[in-house]
């Protein structure tokens, strides 16, 4: 497994697989990898013959400077398993090499509309943040295959977006929520949580998995479903910021012919704001 800093490199690198025909994968994380990026990895190793996983906390995506300085950072051991799963080469650029301008008056990629509802609408400029680092990935690697995560529902939808609009030649593959058993989603701000925090964590998932099991024998009952699932949240001593069912292709209200619906959800627990979601789908 390469370790590769600079973007000379990489490029060069890149170069000799792709003189070689190799079917090149890429799965972008933030490191601290755990089970929920590690599935990402696999279903790489498995669908291409080169894979590259890149791990840099991009600074324009957080809108708390707190949040940035916070999240947790184990880069050793995010490469130790990595190794495990023969990734071929781990790319990890600093600030400066991904943002030669400086990240005040950077050069961007926005998705309109997409970025700024639901999550959006909670975290300012989040999406154009992840956006624009995505595609600078992409432009980078130019890889045949880039996988994402379904934990990030919006961020899915949003990069899908982003590549049939500017006509990126990238296959978008998408990887369903890993969790831990008691159902909590692996997440790297979990290890932030405390004892106490961390032992009531996975209720959310328990309390959304209830709401999505109502949802299913009465979708008319939204508004109400939604009331009671909140109270039962924050009684457990969550503070709910946003809780939605929507469409999942377009993430629109739903409407009567809607039939694959999402409910999505982020909730605080203490200073860590957990997100979380759940398909269900309707049979009319
Ligand atoms: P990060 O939070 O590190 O996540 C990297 C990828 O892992 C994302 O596609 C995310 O959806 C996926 N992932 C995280 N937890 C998961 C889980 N429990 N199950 C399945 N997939 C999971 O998302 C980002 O980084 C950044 O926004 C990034 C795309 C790298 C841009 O900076």
């Amino acid at each position: 497994m390469k370790i590769v800093r600079s973007i000379n490199n990489l490029k060069k690198i890149i170069k000799s697989f792709r003189n070689n025909n190799h079917v090149i994968s890429l799965v972008p994380t933030m490191g601290n990898i755990h089970e929920g990026h590690l599935a990402l990895v696999k279903k790489a190793k498995l669908m291409s013959t080169v894979c590259i996983v890149s791990i840099f906390i991009n600074p324009t995506q957080f809108d708390q400077l707190y949040d940035f300085n916070n999240y947790p950072r184990s880069i050793k051991l995010d490469c130790k398993k990595l190794m495990f799963y023969n990734v071929d080469i781990v790319f990890i650029p600093s600030v400066l090499a991904m943002y030669p301008s400086g990240i005040n008056n950077y050069t961007y990629m926005y998705v309109p509309n997409l970025s700024e509802i639901l999550e959006g609408s909670k975290r300012l400029n989040h999406y154009k943040g992840v956006t624009t680092i995505v595609s600078k990935l992409f432009n980078l690697i130019q890889p045949n295959l880039a996988f994402f995560g379904e934990k990030d529902f919006q961020q899915l939808i949003i990069i899908k977006r982003m590549v049939h609009d500017m006509y990126y030649n990238i296959k978008i593959i998408s990887v369903p929520i890993i969790r831990e058993a008691n159902g909590l989603a692996y997440s790297s701000r979990n290890i932030l949580l405390s004892k106490d925090e961390y032992k009531i964590a996975h209720k959310f998932y328990l309390t959304l998995r209830d709401m999505a099991d109502k949802l299913k024998n009465n979708i008319h009952c939204i508004v109400n479903l939604i009331k009671i699932t909140t109270n039962q949240l924050e009684k457990i001593g969550f503070t709910v910021d946003s809780l939605y069912v929507l469409d999942s292709k377009y993430l629109t209200y739903i409407n009567n012919s809607s039939t694959n619906i999402i409910i999505l959800s982020a909730v605080w627990l203490g200073k860590i704001r957990l997100i979380d979601n759940i398909k269900v789908k309707i049979f009319k």
